[in-house]
């Protein structure tokens, strides 16, 4: 399948009207869009990302006028969240109207709603004139893309446009929030930290810290983010081995010499840079990546936690 690759909204958007699927930036990481109506476009999501099937896709907004169209039950805490964070890099899960297909929330009754901070992503869906769901545009199980040119190596000739601009501005997705609940839930870390989140709903819980561990979001489960690399943590007493096939990033130059070194200037670069530096490290077939732990406030937590999903293999 020959696949576009075009800087113009309006003409990527002409593939989702058609029934076909379409990469687009966010602010946080790619996403692989279909029209939220469109079943047989969104089985195309699932298939060119190969993608498990009870992991479901977050609908995207191009204002908060088209949250009445996947929900009539907005909680309070949703509306506050909503209120306090839309647009930006955070997916508020409700309970869907009967009107969006299960297959695009994998069976479940709620579904997740993103309305992207980037103007671009947001001008693109409004072009496509309903919601547009869309997950991470990578393979399922690597690294979620940060740069068009990420994307087009994990899905040419899978989907049909690449919607190109510039690499994303956070490099981690989106902070998830389940609101269907008494106690709103955290499932997913992102740039909008806990303690943010606290300011306007203080009753929110860390969904990693409950006893029960149950999987509310089902993506959790699955294997993520992982280069085919090894992911080492690197702490004060961590061993270093064979630096020479390996690959540091972090924000203090080490002591040793590593094939591959990445220095951040700052938490928000390291996190920017993060899943770029992944795929680099693939495609120089570095054996193992010493990743700096950093202090686990602000968007250090979510960095923190993507570091642990790719070292837990
Ligand atoms: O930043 C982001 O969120 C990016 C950009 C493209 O918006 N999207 C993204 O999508 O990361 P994806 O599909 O790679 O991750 C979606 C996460 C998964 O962990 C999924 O299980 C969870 O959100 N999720 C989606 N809908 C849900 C629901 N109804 N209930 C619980 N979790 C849900
Ligand atoms: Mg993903």
């Amino acid at each position: 399948m020959r696949m576009v690759i075009t800087e113009d909204p309006a003409e990527a958007a002409e593939f989702i009207k058609k029934g076909g699927i379409c990469a687009f930036p966010t602010e946080t990481v790619y996403g692989l869009g279909a029209g939220i109506f469109d079943e047989t476009a969104i089985a195309r999501i699932f298939a060119a990302k190969g993608r498990p099937a009870d992991n479901p896709l977050i609908a995207h907004v191009s204002s908060t006028d088209q949250i009445a169209q996947l929900s009539s039950e907005v909680t309070q805490s949703a509306r506050k969240l909503i209120d306090a964070f839309f647009p930006g890099p955070l997916t508020v899960v409700v309970v869907k109207a009967p009107c969006v297909p299960l297959l695009a929330t994998a069976g479940l009754d709620t579904i997740g709603i993103r309305m992207p901070a980037l103007p671009l992503a947001r001008r693109f869906i409004g072009f496509c004139g309903t919601p547009v769901v869309a997950p991470s545009a990578n393979l399922s199980g690597r690294p979620s893309p940060t740069t068009w040119e990420a994307v087009r190596e994990d899905l040419d000739g899978r989907i049909d446009c690449i919607l190109k601009s510039d690499a994303t501005e956070i490099g981690l997705e989106s902070t998830v929030v389940d609101c269907t609940g008494i106690s709103p839930l955290l499932l997913r870390k992102g740039s909008i930290s806990i303690e943010q989140l606290r300011k306007e709903v203080p009753e929110i819980e860390d969904h990693e810290l409950r006893e029960d561990g149950s999987a509310r979001s089902p993506g959790m489960k699955h294997r993520h983010y992982s280069p085919d690399a090894d992911v080492i943590i690197l702490e004060k007493d961590t061993e270093i081995v064979s630096p020479g096939i390996s690959a540091f990033i972090g924000l203090k130059r080490p002591e040793v010499t590593f094939a591959l070194e990445r220095i951040c200037r700052s938490v928000d670069e390291y996190a920017k840079s993060l899943f770029a530096f992944f795929r680099e490290c693939d495609a120089k077939q570095i054996k193992s990546i010493y990743c700096e732990a950093v202090e686990e406030s602000g968007i250090g937590a979510a960095l923190m936690d993507r570091l642990r999903r790719a070292s837990e293999h």
